[in-house]
């Protein structure tokens, strides 16, 4: 089944937020944005921008009613600033005017006077000088300390890890509009309608039930709107609320890349020691996460990059340490992974390291450490490996020794090109690290026309989840699809939500909606079987029509919608989720947090050109646990989508701050991203079909993020090419290897 947005994307047809047409007398907001990254307002002067033509009206942080706080997880984020600002991007005031233009052409002209205190970028700097979000956390498994006498192999190191920019397509944006009674409606580019409502509901001191977040869909979110929507859906709140207009602010892209938090930059520490089978026996690591200067997610992505610290291996030892580090850069945030790629990657560098020290392929030590069902995880969790499964059906269909020696066969017969190959398996666990935010409901009506609708907290964002949920009743009630609507995400619809995130949507939301469907289908069987005389038990509905134990009947799927409404049945069914089963302890560091976990492995090859330090990926090979995938079109767009992005972040999408923490790397022209010309030349992702029974929606295990962790592989894949041409380049465990990078490592001594 194709993606049901399909059709109105091609046509231009699909709402996004600045789509939605202008209720009249709506007003424009932009936000006037710190200068500088750290330092006490000392004098803020609105006065020329208010007489500026077009002006309505200036906020601050003093026109705030309620709490002055955005912060989700710790309350250490103001909506605007107040006596200090903490980075170079932070809002200090909202221009409210009749036009777009005039809103920016106000915001130039209001004046700030700020003493700068000191600027810290590093994470390592901000542990040093106590800049903590949360006091650290540990996870232990074994006892790494006694280990290292018995392991015959010991290295250490250190990685660097880059953020990212999420670049959706549609920048953050939000329109509200006042009701009666005081009430507040906000369209909101968010992947957490629930979060809008609640910060919205502190910030202007107004119940919750007076908040009405609708969102149809995004042009993209990849972990960027789950809390960063927040902040222009409570601005335009705030100004709706005093001048009782519409108003609206979709940021400009640039506005966009400044003032938005990205993924988490990580530095870090490890230690591996193998025994001389190459069994890796034991593992320590350090993580410094930047977390730029408020909380956001950041407490969240630190845990989960303890979670998937030893990635899909399984190692009987284990320290690893997490601190999370105030800066004064833009508060990064959720992204694609959400702290698991940075986790991952440290463990592949360790294992890479061994690995060229000891003149041996990287694989030879990944094969041989895989998860086996029945490991245990650091955090206690055992698993349910499909590791090894993927790897070898990898080996069978691309031959991995074969790769190796086409790889070692071109690079002896080419001087100035040479090829890099790297296998990266990936194993990444399904559900909401905090366990309470593992539920969804699902409001199902069946109108007496037969035709059906669906809501749920899902928010569309381009991975397709609202062509899953119509699959789930389409497939439970065999209705056509086109007799199904998914509508949009609304707080007064469907309440108390947990974002659309953690690769998680399509199970909760698609559980719930199961449920409420069978629930509804159950009531309608009742009332075929009295009308037709016959148990419940012999009822069947098939594509649209009544059937009695396989014979069909002149009763039609829409008639019995409207013979049961007449009977005084009802049609609608509200359905509550949960993932069943989860559970952590945070004082022991130990549960089983997560309802399953995906596997996979791919074969990456990159050829670089010498002369010039530029790449280009050959192929992706990858063999991935898809579960049964209920839409092989939906999931392996996930897969390229998440492949190519997760290659940006390795290899070309630099962030660059100076020391005065400052984004250099502003705008597109500075700021590199794959397009169709850097995207590997072949991509086959095989499904790796197992039958086992799994808590994912009709066993179709969850796929949003997982594939973008292959592309780590792709800075390893590198590494190597750069060496088969220089071997003794000691190339530091520094991503992203941009071709600058390549180029220094070709012609380093
Ligand atoms: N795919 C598209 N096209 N656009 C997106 O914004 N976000 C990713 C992933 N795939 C994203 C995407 C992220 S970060 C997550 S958590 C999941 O989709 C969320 O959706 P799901 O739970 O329905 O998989
Ligand atoms: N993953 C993604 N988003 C989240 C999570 C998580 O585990 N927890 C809170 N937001
Ligand atoms: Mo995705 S980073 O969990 O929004």
């Amino acid at each position: 089944m194709k993606n049901i947005d399909s059709y109105t994307h091609v046509r231009g047809e699909s709402v996004y937020l600045d789509d939605i047409p202008l209720q009249a007398g709506t007003l424009f907001a932009a936000v006037y944005d710190s200068p500088v990254a750290h330092g006490k307002i000392k004098s803020l002067d609105t006065s020329e921008a208010e007489k500026a033509e077009g002006v309505v009206r200036i906020f601050t942080s003093k026109d705030i009613p309620g709490e002055n706080q955005i912060g989700g997880i710790i309350p250490d984020e103001e909506l605007l600033a107040g006596t200090h600002v903490h980075f170079c991007g932070m809002p200090v005031a909202l221009v409210v005017a009749e036009s777009d233009d005039a809103a920016r052409a106000a915001v130039k002209r209001i004046k700030i006077e700020i003493e700068n205190l000191p600027v810290i970028t590093n994470p390592r700097e901000a542990k040093e000088k106590g800049e903590l979000i949360i006091p650290p956390r540990t996870f232990r498994l074994g006892d790494t300390d006694n280990t290292w006498k018995n392991c015959e192999y010991i290295f250490e190191g250190r990685t660097e890890t880059n953020g990212q920019e999420h670049l959706y397509i549609e920048t953050q944006g939000a329109y509200a509009m006042p009701q009666e009674n005081g009430a507040i409606r906000i369209y909101s580019s968010t992947q957490g309608p629930t979060v809008v409502q609640r910060t919205a509901a502190r910030v202007l001191n107004m119940p919750m039930n007076k908040i009405e977040v609708d969102t149809t869909r995004l042009g993209g979110g990849f972990g960027g709107k789950e809390d960063q929507a927040t902040t222009w859906a409570v601005m335009c709140a705030l100004a709706s609320y005093h001048v009782k207009k519409p108003v609206k602010y979709c940021l400009h892209r640039m506005e966009d890349m400044r003032m938005t938090g990205k993924r988490h930059p990580y530095s870090s520490d490890f230690k591996i020691g193998l025994n001389k089978d190459l069994k890796i026996l034991a593992y320590e690591a350090t993580f410094y996460q930047n977390a730029g200067a408020a909380a956001d997610l950041s407490p969240a992505v630190m845990e989960r990059t303890l979670f998937h610290c030893t990635n899909s291996y399984f190692v009987p030892n284990v320290t690893a340490t997490a601190y999370s580090c105030r800066t004064n850069l833009p508060p990064n945030t959720a992204f694609r992974g959400f702290g698991g790629p940075q986790g991952m990657f440290v463990i592949e560098a360790a294992i890479a390291k061994a690995a060229e020290q000891l003149h041996i392929p990287a694989s030879e030590i990944q094969q041989k450490n895989l998860l086996k069902t029945g490991d245990e995880f650091p955090y206690g969790q055992i698993a349910e490996s499909e590791a090894n499964e993927c790897w070898s059906k990898t080996d069978e269909l691309y031959n991995i020794e074969q790769l190796e020696k086409d790889v070692a066969d071109f690079n002896s017969s080419n001087k100035f090109y040479k090829k890099g190959m790297a296998l990266m398996p990936i194993c990444f666990g399904i559900s909401f690290t905090k366990t309470f935010m593992n539920q969804a409901r699902s409001l199902v009506h069946v109108y007496t026309d037969g035709s059906v609708g669906i809501s749920t907290a899902a928010v569309e964002m381009g991975q397709g989840v609202n062509t899953k949920l119509l699959q789930v009743a389409a497939k439970i009630f065999s209705v056509a699809q086109e007799k199904i609507k998914v509508n949009s995400a609304n707080t007064w619809r469907i309440a108390n939500t947990s974002p659309t995130a953690a690769s998680a949507a399509a199970d909760l939301n698609g559980k719930a909606t199961a449920l409420a469907c069978e629930t509804i289908l159950q009531r309608m069987k009742q009332v075929a079987a009295d009308e037709l005389k016959t148990s419940t038990e012999t009822i069947e509905i098939k594509d649209e029509i009544v059937f009695i134990t396989g014979k069909k009947t002149d009763l039609s799927w829409k008639k019995l919608a409207m013979l049961t409404h007449m009977k005084r049945i009802s049609l609608s069914e509200l359905a509550h989720y949960t993932a069943p089963g989860i559970h952590f302890d945070t004082s022991k560091e130990k549960g089983h947090p997560f309802a399953y976990h995906v596997y996979g492995t791919a074969v990456i090859t990159v050829t670089i050109d010498c002369l010039r330090g530029i790449y280009e990926f050959d192929s992706v090979k990858a063999v991935h646990d898809f579960g049964q995938s209920m839409n092989t079109m939906v999931d392996m767009g996930q897969c390229e989508g998440g492949i190519v992005q997760g290659i940006g972040w390795m290899t070309m999408e630099e962030l660059l701050y100076n020391k005065e923490g400052k984004l250099m790397t502003n705008a597109l022209s500075t700021y590199k991203v794959p397009d169709i010309y850097s995207v590997p030349k072949e991509i086959i992702v095989h499904p790796l079909k197992t039958e086992k029974e799994n808590l994912a929606i009709f066993n179709s295990k969850a796929v949003g993020e997982p594939p973008l962790m292959y592309g780590i592989g792709a800075y390893f894949a590198l590494r190597n090419a750069v060496k088969a041409f220089n071997s003794s380049a000691v190339i530091p465990y520094d991503a992203p290897m941009t071709p600058e990078k390549v180029l220094m490592n070709l012609f380093s001594q």
